[in-house]
Protein backbone atom coordinates (compact mmCIF):
# COMPACT_ATOMS: atom_id res chain seq x y z
CA UNK A 1 0.00 0.00 0.00
CA UNK A 2 3.17 2.31 0.52
CA UNK A 3 4.30 1.75 -2.89
CA UNK A 4 0.24 2.86 -4.32
CA UNK A 5 0.31 5.62 -1.67
CA UNK A 6 3.97 6.68 -3.42
CA UNK A 7 2.62 6.39 -6.99
CA UNK A 8 -0.75 7.40 -6.49
CA UNK A 9 0.34 10.53 -4.88
CA UNK A 10 3.10 11.17 -7.91
CA UNK A 11 0.65 11.37 -10.35
CA UNK A 12 -0.16 15.06 -11.54
CA UNK A 13 -2.53 14.40 -14.29
CA UNK A 14 -5.22 11.95 -15.07
CA UNK A 15 -3.20 10.49 -17.99
CA UNK A 16 -0.24 10.13 -15.51
CA UNK A 17 -2.34 8.53 -12.94
CA UNK A 18 -3.54 6.28 -15.60
CA UNK A 19 0.42 5.49 -16.78
CA UNK A 20 0.98 4.68 -13.12
CA UNK A 21 -1.32 2.15 -12.62
CA UNK A 22 -0.33 0.36 -15.74
CA UNK A 23 3.10 0.14 -14.41
CA UNK A 24 1.62 -0.79 -10.85
CA UNK A 25 2.56 -4.27 -10.10
CA UNK A 26 1.70 -5.14 -6.49
CA UNK A 27 -1.80 -5.98 -6.94
CA UNK A 28 -2.34 -9.51 -8.35
CA UNK A 29 -5.47 -8.81 -10.10
CA UNK A 30 -3.55 -7.65 -12.86
CA UNK A 31 -2.14 -10.75 -13.99
CA UNK A 32 -5.72 -12.48 -14.36
CA UNK A 33 -6.79 -9.37 -16.53
CA UNK A 34 -6.47 -8.60 -20.46
CA UNK A 35 -6.97 -4.87 -19.90
CA UNK A 36 -6.78 -1.97 -17.28
CA UNK A 37 -9.75 -0.16 -16.68
CA UNK A 38 -9.42 3.40 -16.40
CA UNK A 39 -12.20 5.32 -16.89
CA UNK A 40 -14.95 6.60 -19.25
CA UNK A 41 -16.85 9.97 -20.01
CA UNK A 42 -15.74 13.35 -19.22
CA UNK A 43 -12.89 14.24 -16.63
CA UNK A 44 -14.22 17.67 -14.94
CA UNK A 45 -17.75 16.57 -15.29
CA UNK A 46 -19.73 17.63 -12.02
CA UNK A 47 -20.82 13.80 -11.41
CA UNK A 48 -18.22 11.08 -10.66
CA UNK A 49 -19.83 7.39 -10.55
CA UNK A 50 -17.61 4.88 -8.66
CA UNK A 51 -18.64 1.47 -9.64
CA UNK A 52 -16.89 -1.92 -8.05
CA UNK A 53 -14.83 -3.91 -10.68
CA UNK A 54 -14.42 -4.32 -14.30
CA UNK A 55 -16.57 -7.17 -15.65
CA UNK A 56 -16.14 -9.48 -18.96
CA UNK A 57 -16.58 -6.97 -21.20
CA UNK A 58 -15.12 -4.05 -19.23
CA UNK A 59 -11.96 -6.61 -19.36
CA UNK A 60 -11.99 -6.95 -22.75
CA UNK A 61 -12.84 -3.30 -23.74
CA UNK A 62 -10.95 -1.29 -21.18
CA UNK A 63 -13.57 0.58 -20.24
CA UNK A 64 -16.21 0.50 -17.08
CA UNK A 65 -19.80 -0.45 -17.29
CA UNK A 66 -19.69 -1.31 -21.26
CA UNK A 67 -21.79 -4.73 -20.33
CA UNK A 68 -25.64 -5.13 -19.37
CA UNK A 69 -25.02 -3.56 -16.51
CA UNK A 70 -23.53 -0.76 -18.10
CA UNK A 71 -26.21 -0.46 -20.25
CA UNK A 72 -28.87 -0.02 -17.70
CA UNK A 73 -26.06 2.54 -16.36
CA UNK A 74 -26.47 4.41 -19.56
CA UNK A 75 -30.73 4.30 -19.01
CA UNK A 76 -30.50 5.23 -15.85
CA UNK A 77 -28.31 8.33 -16.12
CA UNK A 78 -30.35 9.29 -19.44
CA UNK A 79 -33.78 9.09 -17.19
CA UNK A 80 -32.55 12.26 -15.17
CA UNK A 81 -30.54 13.96 -18.15
CA UNK A 82 -26.83 12.65 -17.77
CA UNK A 83 -25.03 10.49 -20.06
CA UNK A 84 -21.35 9.74 -20.34
CA UNK A 85 -20.64 11.82 -23.21
CA UNK A 86 -21.04 14.98 -22.09
CA UNK A 87 -22.07 15.32 -17.77
CA UNK A 88 -20.53 12.38 -15.97
CA UNK A 89 -17.40 10.72 -15.75
CA UNK A 90 -17.23 6.57 -14.53
CA UNK A 91 -14.68 4.58 -12.82
CA UNK A 92 -14.11 1.77 -10.67
CA UNK A 93 -12.84 0.89 -7.03
CA UNK A 94 -10.54 -1.65 -9.05
CA UNK A 95 -9.23 -1.36 -12.31
CA UNK A 96 -8.95 -4.74 -13.32
CA UNK A 97 -11.15 -8.00 -13.43
CA UNK A 98 -11.57 -10.41 -10.54
CA UNK A 99 -11.12 -13.98 -11.89
CA UNK A 100 -14.53 -15.01 -12.45
CA UNK A 101 -16.01 -12.06 -11.66
CA UNK A 102 -15.13 -12.64 -8.09
CA UNK A 103 -16.10 -9.92 -4.97
CA UNK A 104 -12.76 -8.10 -4.95
CA UNK A 105 -10.97 -9.08 -1.46
CA UNK A 106 -10.48 -6.18 1.51
CA UNK A 107 -6.66 -5.95 0.88
CA UNK A 108 -7.28 -5.71 -3.30
CA UNK A 109 -9.56 -3.08 -2.26
CA UNK A 110 -7.44 -1.37 0.60
CA UNK A 111 -4.07 -1.88 -1.78
CA UNK A 112 -5.51 0.34 -4.55
CA UNK A 113 -7.78 2.71 -2.45
CA UNK A 114 -4.93 5.36 -2.91
CA UNK A 115 -5.43 5.56 -6.42
CA UNK A 116 -8.62 5.62 -5.94
CA UNK A 117 -8.38 8.91 -4.01
CA UNK A 118 -6.12 10.41 -6.47
CA UNK A 119 -8.40 9.96 -9.33
CA UNK A 120 -11.32 11.47 -7.40
CA UNK A 121 -9.05 14.82 -6.64
CA UNK A 122 -7.83 14.57 -10.06
CA UNK A 123 -11.22 14.11 -11.95
CA UNK A 124 -12.34 17.00 -9.30
CA UNK A 125 -16.30 16.19 -9.07
CA UNK A 126 -18.72 18.37 -7.24
CA UNK A 127 -20.69 15.29 -6.60
CA UNK A 128 -20.03 11.52 -6.40
CA UNK A 129 -22.33 8.39 -6.97
CA UNK A 130 -21.10 5.48 -5.36
CA UNK A 131 -21.86 1.78 -6.79
CA UNK A 132 -22.65 -0.91 -4.48
CA UNK A 133 -21.35 -2.77 -1.31
CA UNK A 134 -17.68 -2.84 -2.47
CA UNK A 135 -17.46 0.92 -3.15
CA UNK A 136 -19.77 2.09 -0.26
CA UNK A 137 -17.19 -0.25 1.53
CA UNK A 138 -13.77 1.71 -0.14
CA UNK A 139 -15.19 5.13 0.20
CA UNK A 140 -17.01 4.90 3.20
CA UNK A 141 -15.59 2.54 5.16
CA UNK A 142 -19.00 0.66 5.43
CA UNK A 143 -21.46 -1.81 4.04
CA UNK A 144 -25.32 -2.07 3.88
CA UNK A 145 -25.96 -0.56 0.79
CA UNK A 146 -29.96 -1.40 1.82
CA UNK A 147 -29.78 0.83 4.67
CA UNK A 148 -26.86 3.68 2.99
CA UNK A 149 -28.53 4.41 -0.14
CA UNK A 150 -29.84 7.45 -1.42
CA UNK A 151 -28.38 9.28 1.88
CA UNK A 152 -25.96 11.86 1.18
CA UNK A 153 -22.63 10.92 2.78
CA UNK A 154 -19.38 12.50 2.64
CA UNK A 155 -16.36 11.08 0.84
CA UNK A 156 -13.11 11.84 -0.26
CA UNK A 157 -14.36 15.55 1.24
CA UNK A 158 -17.59 15.44 -1.19
CA UNK A 159 -21.00 15.09 -0.96
CA UNK A 160 -21.73 11.43 -2.04
CA UNK A 161 -24.70 9.82 -2.63
CA UNK A 162 -24.73 5.26 -2.58
CA UNK A 163 -26.94 3.71 -4.79
CA UNK A 164 -27.86 0.23 -5.43
CA UNK A 165 -25.73 -1.10 -8.45
CA UNK A 166 -27.53 -1.88 -11.67
CA UNK A 167 -25.71 -5.65 -11.63
CA UNK A 168 -28.06 -5.99 -8.69
CA UNK A 169 -30.76 -4.02 -10.05
CA UNK A 170 -30.95 -7.02 -13.16
CA UNK A 171 -30.96 -9.27 -10.48
CA UNK A 172 -33.70 -7.46 -8.46
CA UNK A 173 -35.78 -5.37 -11.00
CA UNK A 174 -38.24 -4.31 -8.09
CA UNK A 175 -35.91 -2.30 -6.56
CA UNK A 176 -35.53 -0.20 -9.30
CA UNK A 177 -38.05 2.03 -7.73
CA UNK A 178 -35.74 2.67 -4.77
CA UNK A 179 -32.96 3.52 -8.03
CA UNK A 180 -35.42 5.92 -9.17
CA UNK A 181 -35.81 7.37 -6.02
CA UNK A 182 -32.06 8.21 -5.48
CA UNK A 183 -31.42 8.51 -8.84
CA UNK A 184 -34.07 11.92 -8.34
CA UNK A 185 -32.27 13.08 -5.59
CA UNK A 186 -29.31 13.69 -7.58
CA UNK A 187 -30.72 15.28 -9.88
CA UNK A 188 -32.22 17.53 -7.42
CA UNK A 189 -29.03 17.99 -5.85
CA UNK A 190 -27.58 18.82 -9.26
CA UNK A 191 -29.68 21.55 -9.72
CA UNK A 192 -29.39 23.17 -6.53
CA UNK A 193 -25.65 23.56 -7.30
CA UNK A 194 -26.96 25.72 -10.15
N1 LIG B 1 -19.78 -3.41 -12.81
C1 LIG B 1 -18.99 -2.47 -12.23
O1 LIG B 1 -19.05 -2.22 -11.04
N2 LIG B 1 -18.14 -1.82 -13.02
C2 LIG B 1 -18.04 -2.03 -14.31
O2 LIG B 1 -17.24 -1.37 -14.94
C3 LIG B 1 -18.87 -3.01 -14.88
C4 LIG B 1 -19.73 -3.68 -14.12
Amino acid sequence: VQLATEAAKAAGSLEALRASMEAFEECELKRGARNLVFSDGVAGARVMIVGEAPGREEDLQGKPFVGRAGQLLDRMLAAIGLNRASTVYITNVLPWRPPQNRDPRPDEIAMMKPFLVRHIELADPDLLVIMGNISCDALLGKRGITRLRGKWAEAEGRPAIPMFHPAYLLRQPAMKREAWADLLELQARLKALG
